[in-house]
């Protein structure tokens, strides 16, 4: 038997027993006539002691020799220890070993095995089951692990299914690239890994199989964050008879429960904002909602006066930074510079200080009134005290830099608390959106989603004001989910990939599968997806999901560990009957 306990299990309770451990070194202390060690396993350290008087010579010997993240086995007793750590669950007990058994040795790790490590970011994910060893990665690991038992308990409860579909499939167009894997017996053919489940669970809709759920590795080839991953983790789901409210209200149901669960926090029901609603109050359609700073559009109050740079703006827009009035001028310039980053990509920024004394002092004093400023402090909700900090321009940039400007700025005032929860429902989504590289129009969500009843008329003449029966659940200002209700008739779908721009041939090569399926009674469905990975992260009370993920790519989608991706032989690609050919 290699163990009796785990290394975080014995307490004073356990005094004078014998016990066998195994598990790492983390650490040793030698000072001749006794060395301590500490033995890390998964749950925990123990102290173990070696000491000339109660030791054998031969266990004298070998714990001196003992290297970091050697193996070993040990048998003692449990005694009580002189001076007790109260900072560790085994603090009161350390083990006086009778026996010794190194089961392994380890070269010396190239960084610290400890909470704080040493080791920078491309060292540990190169070392990543080392850098596991370390407690805030395997912690991270655990949490995942609850949340996903939590997830299928509750759905496996509700009556979900959950069903395993291909990975080997045909590309589903989601808006990124596809990976693809060529096929042997196909010459000159490839599958396409999925970028989502989406019509394979449809089809299981069609199947009959009115509630379905898979916790389900997805595959997308696009530019890498904080926050994406190639390969990522979808909750997938997919009911059928149901409405849009169905939906919000069953993945309400699992989020609130899974925020109980797992942090112990009880919320309200969620907020619902539209779209709209959200990129003009937000200037985004994930708006963090913990704290306040909502956009205050300026151009009635600014462009009356001689300061051409707003008049000539589609869009004058405005934030009250709560008590930003503090900042100096050397740090408003910095702000102004970064908003001026090509990453943000402002032309610059209009301030105004709300002075505690009730008056103005703006960067455009020259143009504005005391009267005219202060009624950008109302509308922007500002106090005595804070920063009014303006941006102008092309509608759609401006909302983007304003909102990026929010974020920073509630970083900085530490308004983003991690063991706070803001989930909110954006809905109504529009169903198109305008794609400049190819100056056509593209699904927003995917083209399987159904426009709002009665407006697929609208399609022919406004096809930019269309809204669908789409939403997103936003958890602290991060997307953690998004569903639709779909299109279950053949015709209907037919014409949206018309709009979309696919010839009849090409909607039939590619999706001549669902039209088919929908020819056979196809029930009117709806679903969701969660990102398992963000949810993870936000739950744990970070964003980055790298932290949250066994073994992650870095940010050029390598795996650095493995060293993949990597060429492959001659033999393997003749057998692909393919030619690389670089350029
Ligand atoms: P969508 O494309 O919105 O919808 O994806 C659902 C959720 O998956 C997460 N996500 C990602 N997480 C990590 N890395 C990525 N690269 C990545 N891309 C997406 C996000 C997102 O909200 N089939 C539809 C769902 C449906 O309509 O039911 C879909 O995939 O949290």
């Amino acid at each position: 038997m290699y163990r009796t306990h785990n290394n975080g299990a014995l307490r004073l309770q356990n005094k004078g027993e014998t016990v066998t451990l195994s598990g790492w070194v983390q650490k040793t202390r030698n000072k001749g006539f006794m060395v301590w060690v500490d033995l890390r396993d998964r749950y925990g350290i123990t102290q173990l002691i070696f000491d000339e008087e109660r030791s054998s010579k031969e266990a004298m010997a070998m714990a001196s020799e003992l290297g970091r993240e050697f193996v070993i086995q040990v048998t003692g007793t449990v005694i009580e220890r002189e001076s007790k750590n109260p900072n560790m669950a085994t603090g009161d007990i350390e083990i006086l070993v009778a026996e010794l058994t190194v089961l392994n040795s380890s070269l010396t790790p190239p960084f610290t095995i400890e909470d704080d490590t040493d080791g920078g970011e491309d060292l540990r994910m190169k070392y990543r089951y080392l850098d596991i060893r370390r407690k805030p990665v395997r912690q991270n690991l655990i949490f995942r692990h609850k949340v996903a038992m939590a997830v299928r308990n509750y759905l496996s409860e509700k009556s979900f299914v959950e069903i395993e579909t291909p990975y080997l499939i045909k590309s589903t167009p989601e808006g990124a690239r596809d990976f693809v894997v060529p096929s042997r017996m196909n010459e000159g053919q490839f599958y396409a890994l999925p970028q989502s489940p989406q019509t394979f669970k449809q089809l299981l809709m069609v199947g009959g199989m009115d509630k379905y759920f898979q916790i389900v590795k997805c595959f997308r080839d696009e530019d890498l964050r904080a926050d994406r991953q190639p390969e990522f983790t979808q909750i997938d789901c997919e009911m059928a008879f149901v409405t849009q409210e169905d939906i919000l209200n069953t993945f309400e149901g699992l989020t609130k429960h899974l925020l109980k669960e797992i942090n112990g926090v009880e919320v309200n029901d969620f907020p619902r904002m539209t779209y709209d609603d959200a990129m003009k109050r937000y200037g985004n359609d994930k708006p963090d909602i913990r704290f306040g700073m909502e956009f205050g559009e300026l151009n009635e109050a600014t462009q009356h006066r001689e300061f051409n740079v707003f008049n000539q703006a589609e869009l004058v827009v405005g934030i009250a930074v709560p008590g930003g009035n503090q900042m100096t001028r050397k740090e408003i310039d910095q702000l102004i510079d970064w908003v001026k980053r090509p990453q943000i990509g402002a032309m610059g920024m209009v301030y105004c200080r709300y002075n505690e004394d009730g008056t103005f002092k703006s960067s455009v004093d020259k143009f504005y009134t005391e009267e005219d400023m202060a009624e950008w402090a109302k509308i922007t909700g500002a106090k005595a005290g804070d920063l009014i900090c303006i941006l102008s321009g092309a509608t759609h940039k401006v909302r983007a830099q304003l909102s990026a400007l929010r974020m920073e700025l509630a970083s900085r005032l530490g308004l983003r608390k991690s063991n706070e929860f803001a989930p909110l429902w954006v809905v109504d989504f529009p169903l198109l959106e305008w794609d400049e590289d190819t100056e056509r129009f593209h699904a927003m969500h995917h083209p399987f989603t159904s426009p709002k009843p009665g407006q697929m008329e609208l399609l022919k003449t406004n096809p930019a004001d269309v809204k669908a029966n789409a939403y997103d659940l936003v958890l602290n200002g991060n997307e953690i989910g998004g569903g639709s209700i779909r299109i279950h008739d053949k015709e209907i779908q037919s014409k949206m990939f018309d709009y979309l721009g696919f010839t009849p041939e090409e909607a039939k090569a590619q999706f001549g599968f669902l039209m088919d399926a929908f020819q056979y009674g196809a029930p009117p469905h709806g679903g969701i997806a969660f990102g398992l990975d963000r949810l993870v992260a936000i739950l744990g009370g970070q964003e980055t999901i790298r932290d949250f993920i066994a073994f992650p790519k870095n940010n050029s989608g390598r795996d650095v560990m493995i060293d993949a991706p990597a060429p492959i032989d001659q033999d393997q690609l003749n057998e692909l009957h393919l030619k690389v050919i670089y350029n």
